[in-house]
């Protein structure tokens, strides 16, 4: 049982792969030298973080994170508390940080604050998709996949109430 159905597809299968080799490309220019570790924040980012890191042609290192999400109606106003924590150092290293999609911004805010306390070398943000309706955003996001409307999507990772992450192309349920 899949629960709601999608209304219309955003970004077929081939679009995405198009785009996440550009962005492979641009990722790999962008970093001529230094250790990269290329942090996925669960579970939204699995599908895009497997085939964005195929892309990269130099060599990485992958972990993820795992951040405490906030309620619906909750509202904190405290740091984001980290589920799981990478285990690789993150110390002198340049670090992208990789996520599925940028909304409100807050979860990023505060996942980036927590993370520049390590003292990486570089932090930047590679989003798939951004709905550039972030007002809670303090951290430029360096690498885009698409300017995303401002509508539910789901697939290629993203869920609705965990449903729909293994659709290959990006839908909306609007
Ligand atoms: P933010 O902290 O408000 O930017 O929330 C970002 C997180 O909310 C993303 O990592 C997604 O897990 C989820 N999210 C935001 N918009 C959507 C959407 O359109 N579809 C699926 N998940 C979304
Ligand atoms: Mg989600």
């Amino acid at each position: 049982m899949l629960g709601r159905a999608v209304r219309r597809i955003v970004y077929t299968k081939e679009q995405i792969a198009a785009r996440v080799k550009e962005l492979g490309e641009e990722i790999t220019a962008s970093y001529p030298d230094g250790e990269l570790l290329v942090l996925g924040l669960l579970k939204g980012s699995f599908i895009f973080l497997s085939d964005l890191v195929r892309d990269i042609g130099r060599p990485l290192q992958v972990d993820f994170l795992v951040a405490s999400s906030y309620g619906e109606s909750t509202t904190s106003s405290g740091l984001v508390r980290l589920l799981y924590d990478p285990e690789t150092q993150l110390e002198g290293k340049h670090i992208l940080l990789v996520e599925d999609i940028v909304d409100t911004g807050r979860t990023l805010t505060r996942l980036m604050d927590l993370l520049q306390e390590r003292r990486p070398q570089s932090l930047e943000i590679c989003a798939l998709l951004h709905k550039h309706i972030a007002t809670e955003l303090t951290y430029p996001t360096r690498f885009i996949g698409f300017d995303a409307p401002n509508e539910f999507l789901v697939g290629y990772g993203l869920d609705h109430a965990e449903n729909f992450r293994h659709i290959p192309y990006i839908a909306s349920l609007q």
